[in-house]
């Protein structure tokens, strides 16, 4: 089982996805936690210079071709590995993400960023939360947390776009859920973090149900 968390800046996903992880393994299941960027060491690598906010321009190909040599190396390393050794595999961002942020926010259409893909060989993901929150809302609560880390901060890249950038990460990830209804389910991320998590628990009982 190999399931994906996204969402728009601040919508607690890394939060959320690691009680999930907990949840799981205090069930007894065999869980981890990965990420992108940044699953791989070659991907952590990846991931400072594609969330480093020095402010010199990238052509969106660019970008989009290293989020993929990231996804790359984690499906091949990491995702997969684990699949085939019977781990629910968890990951914050997958390939949503690149649909949203690289073709929808960027502009790169749609049926290159899947033409692309589907070349490589990028496999679905079998479920996906999206934590979905106004990104007003997603923003102010990123920057606080920039303000706060300076490691947070120096991966300020998106965070500094502009909130028209991040209204349409949010809508194309909602059209997405339209588009993949089995296989993405939206959860209501607004709230405290305790909230939001009784309306992801269910989701992980009914996908993996307790054994016998
Ligand atoms: P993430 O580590 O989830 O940051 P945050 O916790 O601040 O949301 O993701 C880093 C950034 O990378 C995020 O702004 C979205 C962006 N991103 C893309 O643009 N394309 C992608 O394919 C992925 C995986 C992430």
């Amino acid at each position: 089982m190999f399931i994906t968390f996204e969402g728009v800046e601040g919508s607690g996903k890394s939060l959320q996805i690691n009680r999930a992880q907990a949840y799981l393994q205090q069930r007894g299941l065999k869980c981890i936690l990965t990420r992108e960027p940044g699953g791989t060491d070659f991907g952590l690598a990846l991931r400072k210079v594609l969330l480093d906010t020095d402010g010199c321009h990238r052509e969106p190909w660019c970008e989009l071709l290293l989020y993929l040599a990231d996804r790359y190396q984690h499906l091949k390393e990491v995702i997969e590995p684990a699949l085939r050794r019977g781990f629910v595999v968890l990951s914050d961002r997958y390939q949503d993400a690149t649909r949203a942020y690289q073709g929808a926010a960027r502009g790169i259409p749609m049926s290159e960023v899947e033409k692309i893909t589907r070349l490589l060989g990028i496999i679905e993901p079998d479920k996906t939360i999206l934590l979905d929150l106004d990104p007003e809302e997603g923003l102010t609560r990123a920057r606080m947390r920039n303000a706060a880390s300076s490691a947070a901060a120096a991966e300020g890249r998106f965070e500094a776009e502009d909130l028209e950038f991040h209204r349409r990460v949010r809508e194309a990830y909602l059209m997405f859920a339209g588009q993949w209804p089995q296989r993405i389910h939206i959860v209501d991320a607004a709230g405290t973090p305790d909230e939001v998590f009784s309306r992801i628990k269910p989701l992980l009982d009914l996908w993996i149900p307790a054994a016998g």
